[in-house]
């Protein structure tokens, strides 16, 4: 399949990529490559991909992967309507999987313009250009975050998710509407994934994680909000990826032009107990800082999967131990012993 992964330069499509090269199908990245976090974790995702950085720093330069053949990056911005249009001219995409978007809740606070250009903008033109081609499928990214102050658990894609409390969350869920209206006038098949907190290696620098990993290794407090009184569906990206690879190679005939799914990890897991496990696997203790909750987070996550598991046999089975092993030794190749 020619596939196209927007977001190429980021966490989860960095690793979408590389599986999808590495099942035979043939893939062009874009990313705008910009500095919501270190351009650097960035380019060293895209070298591993075999895209040098003298290459991927220019604009619009189709550059072929020096590892395989048949990876293709472009740096471009999705809000860049007419250079989009062009590559969906030349490329023919059989699928498209729109993983570009400007994530975090917390950022979206103090930059809201910002989440209009690449998640409602950007992803309007996304919409734009498999109406005017023929894309057979649209996956795209959605979040656990329009589940907002949910209290009923685990979340099922059932419930109401009229109820935003962040800007970030406002856009995702904005984006499956924009979806269903396609697929309903356009008959365009197109699957919106609600990610649930995402962790593993080449992971982002903004997200708990990393912050926890380099604070605990450098002796520095981490910040625990909410007193520790928080629960996240920790997924684990080989888990993500293997899902969104079936929703990708899975025709849509048995299941409907239009769908959303949770894709999470089934469980739900107290942050106090994922910063133990990260401390075991350091070898070290954290000093904690108990903070109240942040504006705009949510308190428990928990994804039910019964969707994805019925239509596309899906079976996250990372356990969290493995997770965080795997998690920690990429962390301390990348930035300690590097
Ligand atoms: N990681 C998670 O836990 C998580 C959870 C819920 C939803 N998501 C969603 O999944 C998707 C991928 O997340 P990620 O963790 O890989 O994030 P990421 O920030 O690492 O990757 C997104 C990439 O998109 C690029 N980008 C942003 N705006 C762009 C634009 N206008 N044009 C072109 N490129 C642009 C960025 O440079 C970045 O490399 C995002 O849509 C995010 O909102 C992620």
């Amino acid at each position: 399949m020619k596939i196209l992964v927007t977001g190429a330069a980021g966490f989860i499509g960095f690793h979408l990529s590389e599986r999808l090269l590495a099942e035979g199908h043939t893939v062009v990245g874009v990313d705008n490559i910009n500095d919501y976090y270190d351009v650097n974790l960035k380019y060293a995702r895209l070298k591993e991909l075999g895209i040098g950085r003298e290459d991927a720093e220019v604009f619009y330069k189709e550059t072929i992967s020096s590892i395989n053949r048949n990876f293709k990056f472009v740096r471009l911005n999705l809000e860049d309507k007419e250079e989009l249009f062009q590559l969906f001219a030349t490329e023919n995409f059989e699928v498209v999987c729109n993983l570009a978007a400007q994530a975090g809740v917390r950022y979206s606070i103090e930059n809201p313009n910002v989440y209009i250009q690449s998640n409602i903008v950007g992803f309007l033109n996304i919409l734009e250009c498999c109406r005017h081609h023929e894309i057979k499928h649209l996956v795209y990214a959605s979040s656990s975050s329009v589940y907002g102050m949910n209290k009923k658990v685990p979340f099922s894609e059932e419930d109401i998710v009229d109820n935003p409390v962040s800007l970030y969350a406002a856009t995702k869920k904005s984006n499956e509407l924009m979806a269903h209206t396609y697929s309903h006038l356009y008959k365009i098949p197109t699957t919106g994934l609600r990610f649930f907190t995402v962790y593993g290696p080449w992971g982002r620098p903004d997200m708990a994680p990393i912050l926890f990993a380099d604070a605990i290794s450098n002796n520095r407090p981490i910040k625990v909000f909410n007193n520790g009184d928080m629960e996240r569906d920790f997924t684990y990206i080989d888990d993500i990826v293997e899902g969104v690879k079936r929703v990708i190679e899975k025709s849509v005939e048995e299941r409907g032009l239009y769908k959303i799914y949770n894709i999470g990890n089934n469980d739900s897991v107290k942050l106090l107990d994922f910063i133990t496990q990260m401390e075991t696997s350091l070898g070290k203790e954290a000093t904690k800082e108990m903070l109240p909750m942040q504006m705009g987070d949510v308190k428990k996550t928990w994804a039910n999967v019964d969707g994805l598991i019925k239509d596309y046999n899906y079976s996250p089975n990372t356990s969290l131990s493995t997770g965080i092993k795997e998690f920690i030794n990429w962390f301390k190749d990348f930035y300690i012993e590097s």
